[in-house]
């Protein structure tokens, strides 16, 4: 048995994040800045290579059951298959899965698919194309629609859609069901985090599971499910009369911290034991300085142990995390 990424509150992380670039295609005011993130160093991402090593020694050493790429947006490396190809010879059999905006995804899948990628989750807040150019400050709905749709025809199953709850789209979310339904996509509705790089997040103008299941609730019956496993974020409901389910995925009201199971590797290489906090632990000086994987290893559990007990929203002393999301890896 390995000696896996455990922490004090009992925790054991199977499941490891990889952000790929800082830089998107889009500017989600939830997300990013305006003019984008500060851009990372070339010479400070982690290369093709070092990613595939780094997996490969959380696959081996370390427990870690599924890799996602994710970023900033992870196509806007242009040697994306190439790190799929790296990590798949590095950690054979691991499955690997991809966090995308989608777009040029119809592009760009057939080398990923033949690099080894098995899922993707589009991300996708609206399908009001003037709503999209107004929240993602980019007006490429089209583009969008297109690389799910090239997910959908290479038969990628199941396909995710992510949309995050905005005050400025909650008028959307029906006819975003009704357009997930229609496609045959998993749509799962995300409360958002104070993870905004503008810090204009507030908890009381925050849209909520309840609310989005009242706003849904005019136009379709949904009949509660459950978690498809404990440590899964979405809990699901059915949507009466068809075939689809619908996840909510209440980060904030609901928190699921007490069974995350998350590993993170930043861009740079640092580990990231939660998404809130500050905590970061570099391993690219290990990674480049030649030290064995062993000690690479001790450094990640090491790392992990230190993990927060929750994000602590509900406290009156939480402090957002200095990163944004797309600094972190959503
Ligand atoms: P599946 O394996 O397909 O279920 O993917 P996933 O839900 O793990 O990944 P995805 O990238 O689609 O993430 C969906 C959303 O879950 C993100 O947008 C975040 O809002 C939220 N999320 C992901 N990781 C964490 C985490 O560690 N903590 C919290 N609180 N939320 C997270
Ligand atoms: N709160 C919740 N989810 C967010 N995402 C980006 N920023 C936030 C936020 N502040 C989501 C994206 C994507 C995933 C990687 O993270 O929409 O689906
Ligand atoms: Fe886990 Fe931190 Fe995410 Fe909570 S916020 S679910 S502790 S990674």
């Amino acid at each position: 048995a390995v000696d896996g990424l455990l922490d004090r509150f009992g925790r054991t992380a199977h499941d490891l994040r990889v952000s790929v670039t800082e830089k998107c295609s889009l500017r989600c005011t939830y997300c990013m800045p305006e003019e984008g993130l500060p851009a990372i160093p070339r010479r400070d991402l982690l290369t093709a290579a070092e990613i595939g090593r780094l997996v490969g020694i959380a696959a081996r050493d370390l427990g870690v059951r599924e890799v996602r790429f994710t970023g900033g947006e992870p196509l806007m490396r242009a040697d994306l298959a190439d790190i799929l190809a790296a990590t798949r010879d590095a950690a054979p059999g691991l499955p690997m899965a991809l966090t995308t905006n989608g777009i040029g995804l119809d592009k760009r899948l057939p080398a990923l698919l033949e690099a080894g990628l098995g899922r993707v989750n589009v991300s996708l807040d609206t399908v009001d194309r003037e709503h999209f150019a107004r929240l993602t400050r980019r007006d490429r709905l089209p583009a969008v629609l297109a690389g799910i749709a090239a997910v959908r025809e290479a038969g990628l199953d199941p396909v995710k859609v992510n949309a995050v709850l905005m005050r400025e789209t909650l008028g959307d979310a029906a006819a975003l069901l009704a357009w997930a339904v229609d496609a045959g996509v998993h749509l799962r509705f995300i409360e958002q985090m104070p993870l905004d790089a503008d810090g204009v997040w507030s908890r009381e103008s925050l849209v909520d599971a309840e609310e989005l299941l009242a706003a849904l609730g005019d136009r379709y019956e949904l009949v509660p499910i459950g978690r498809d496993d404990p440590s899964a974020p979405a809990e699901l409901w059915q949507v009466a009369g068809t075939p689809a389910t619908v996840g909510i995925i209440a980060s904030v009201t609901r928190s699921f911290c007490r069974d995350c199971d998350r590993t993170r590797l930043t861009a740079e290489g640092s580990v990231r034991s939660c998404l809130f906090g500050d905590d970061e632990t570099p391993l690219a000086p290990l990674l480049r300085g030649g030290a064995d994987d062993a000690a690479i290893a001790t450094a990640w559990r090491t790392a992990m142990w230190g993990k927060q007990a929750s994000h602590g929203m509900d406290r009156t002393t939480f402090q957002r995390p200095i990163r944004s999301m797309g600094a972190i890896g959503g």
